[in-house]
Order: C-alpha cells, then structure tokens, then sequence
C-alpha cells in the first residue's frame, strides 16, 4: 500500500481526479494527506469531504523560500509518503527540497514539455501557431518543469481556440492522463533510466 501527498494551490480538479481513479479503479495506494500552501484553496474542500487529512503551510508565513520549503517538508513527512504529486502546487521548489523527493515526486505541466515552461503556456501555443497542444507529467527535478516524462496527452489547437477554450479541452486530457502515471508509479511499473528517459514497465492497465 503506496502513501501518497498531493500539493495543491487551488481548485484541484487534477487532485479530485487522481481521488477517483484510486477509488473506482482499487489501486494499492492511499492520499494520506492533501496540503496546500494557500488556506483558501478550494481542493481543500473536497478532500475534506472525503475523509482525506488536510494541512496548509502558507507560504506567506515563512520570510525566505528555504523557510517556507523546509516547513513543507517537515509537514509532507508526517504522513511517511512514497510519492509527492504535484497538483496545480504554484511555487517554485527549491534544490533541497527537490532532492529530497528525487524519483518519487510527480508533476503535471500543461504544455508539450519541453515547450513551454512556466505560465501562460496554453497562450504561448495559440500564438506560435502550433497545430497541436498538449499536457506532460514529469518527474521533478530542480529545474523549473523540467525532468523525466513519464506521459503527454495530446489535443488539436483549433483555428478559434482561445486561452480558456483550449485550457478547458486540455483539463479533460489532464484528468485521464494524470491519474494513468501515479497508477503507473503506484504499481512499480516507472523507472528512470541513466540517460533520463523514463521506462514504463509491461503490464495491461485495466
Ligand atoms: C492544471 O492545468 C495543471 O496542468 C497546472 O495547473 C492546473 C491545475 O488545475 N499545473 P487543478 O488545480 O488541478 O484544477
């Protein structure tokens, strides 16, 4: 039974997403907390509804990002996890920090890494006329959006698609893809290889 915390900032739709999938879908594992550093984020909401532990460290309490990402470590520990899932988790982690979860912490980013790290990336296709978009869950690494892929999802950017439209399109993709890599890791199926790529084990997903 894998122990998993997941870092929201906000609505945690991809959070909501990954709960379900775990429930109906029986896999060994267990969100043994939900934390936010904002108070006020609604993901909060729903996983209290479920019964799942929440924290928040707000990070507007700490002077300094090694303050704020030592009491966040502190805090995800509590709950033993084998993975961290970043979930809509808007800051930017530091070095220490993302060394200590190497290779069991997990992200979503939407866009085709490697293009597009950082905000706005849903614009940034629209406005390179890029034909296709897309969303990637990594493995984090110290580098902003940056590390191992484990999976994309794929959509068409259409001729009228705006920012809200395609992000919409996109969240759909987000909400399958996401929850099929912490299966993934769930059921030891990922490693990472020397060169960085990410391997997925054999084995039929239900
Ligand atoms: C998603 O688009 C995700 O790709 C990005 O932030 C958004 C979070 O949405 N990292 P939610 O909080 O999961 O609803």
């Amino acid at each position: 039974m894998k122990n998993i915390v997941i870092l929201i900032s906000g609505r945690g739709s991809n959070m909501e997403a990954i709960v379900r999938a775990m429930e109906s879908e029986g896999w060994p594992a267990r969100i043994a907390a939900v934390i936010s550093n904002k108070p006020e984020a609604k993901g909060l909401e729903y996983a209290q509804a479920r019964g799942i532990p929440t924290a928040v460290v707000a990070n507007k309490e700490y002077a300094s990002r090694a303050e704020f990402d030592a009491a966040l470590q502190e805090t995800i520990d509590r709950f033993a996890p084998d993975l961290v899932v970043l979930a809509g988790f808007m800051r930017i982690l530091t070095a220490p920090f993302v060394e200590h979860y190497a290779g069991r912490m997990l992200n979503i980013h939407p866009s085709l890494l490697p293009l597009y790290p950082g905000l706005g990336t849903h614009q940034q296709a629209i406005d390179a006329g890029d034909k296709e978009h897309g969303a990637t869950v990594h493995f984090v690494t110290a580098e902003l959006d940056h590390g191992p892929i484990v999976a994309q999802a794929r959509i068409p950017v259409l001729p009228d698609d705006t920012e809200d439209t395609l992000s919409a399109r996109l969240l759909v993709e987000e909400h399958k893809l996401y929850p099929y890599a912490v299966r993934l890791f769930v059921e030891d199926r990922l490693s990472i290889e020397e060169n960085g790529d990410v391997r997925i084990k054999d084995g039929a997903l239900a």
